[in-house]
């Protein structure tokens, strides 16, 4: 799936999608991120056709979504908002339904009742179910059509940290076992870390980050800086004399960028000659979330 200039405006001149290309690989599971209000579940109804295109260019496997908007949905299961199924069926009733509206095989309803992990759910009627346990009923019945490709907005949205891991779990192994490719949004980045390939992070609309998440991941290692806590910073400075872009955090502490193990040697061995205890040298790795609170510019 990629956009090329996708925009989209509610109100004249307020565009909250604003010249968006993005870039889903096949087979990738591609994290799509940004805060709230971002534009997140705008653009995810616009590769849908749920909202009219306005500007820009949607192609889907590597054809115009305006030309072939039948067959490219027909390929595509989506759940955007929360899931629309029947309260007072179970999860096999459901399933039912959507496989005669869909037209599909019945033995696919076990195959996706495996893949999202509600096969023992038995007479219970979906309308107990959990919050989990809707959400991935919700995600059979777009798996039904055994579609190639696959839309959730924030599929996690209000689970507690189990439910999450068994939603990501499913994510990987619907991935890995039938090879579809997934769009998915949230607003966590440290959740996506364990289970995206590629990431996309946007900020009023507008890209502010594309690339894998090993590129991600690299952006971090640059971040990394080793903390100096010592029994003088001030006279730690003087000892480093402009080297290694040193900074003074306060009394005792002071940093510099990555510096190799025999850089941070030598330094140790100048400062305890020069008369200053080094209590701790350590290495203040940033975390994703850092990242990208830095990215999105507060
Ligand atoms: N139907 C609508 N009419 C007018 N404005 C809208 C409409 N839907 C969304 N917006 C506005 O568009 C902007 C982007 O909203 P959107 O729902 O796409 O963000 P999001 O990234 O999905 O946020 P969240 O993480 O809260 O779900 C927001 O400022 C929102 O108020
Ligand atoms: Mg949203």
């Amino acid at each position: 799936m990629e956009t090329n200039g996708l925009r989209h405006q509610f109100s004249r001149g307020d565009y909250v999608v604003n010249g968006l290309d993005l870039r889903v690989p096949e087979g990738s599971i591609y994290g799509f991120l940004g805060p709230n209000g971002a534009g997140k579940t705008t653009t995810l109804r616009l590769i849908l056709g749920l909202l009219k295109r306005q500007g820009g260019q949607i192609d889907i496997f590597g054809k115009p979504l305006e030309h072939h908007r039948v067959a490219i949905l027909k390929k595509t299961g989506s759940l955007i908002d929360s899931p629309s199924f029947y309260g007072h069926l179970t999860a096999v009733e459901n399933l039912l339904v959507f496989q005669k509206l869909y037209q599909c095989r019945k033995a696919r309803i076990n195959e996706v009742l495996e893949l999202v992990g509600l096969t023992d759910t038995g007479t219970k009627n979906a309308g107990r179910f959990s919050l989990g346990m809707k959400q991935r009923l919700g995600i059979a019945i777009a798996l039904l059509y055994n579609p190639p490709f696959l839309i959730l907005d924030e599929p996690t949205n209000g689970l507690d940290p189990n439910g999450m891991i068994e939603i990501r779990e499913m994510l990987i192994r619907i991935n890995q076992q039938q090879g579809v490719s997934i769009l998915v949004s949230s607003h966590l980045l440290a959740e996506m870390e364990k289970l995206v390939s590629h990431v996309g992070i946007i900020n009023k609309g507008q890209l502010v980050y594309q690339g894998t998440l090993g590129q991600l991941m690299a952006k971090r290692q640059q971040a990394l800086q080793i903390v100096w806590d010592t029994s003088d910073s001030a006279r730690a400075m003087e000892v480093l004399n402009g080297r290694h872009t040193a900074q003074k955090l306060d009394e005792s502490k002071l940093v510099t960028p990555d510096l190799t193990k025999m850089q941070i040697g030598a330094i140790n061995r100048e400062l305890v000659e020069a008369g200053v205890a080094v209590y701790e040298i350590s290495g203040n790795n940033k975390d994703l979330e850092s990242i990208f609170i830095n990215l999105i510019g507060n």
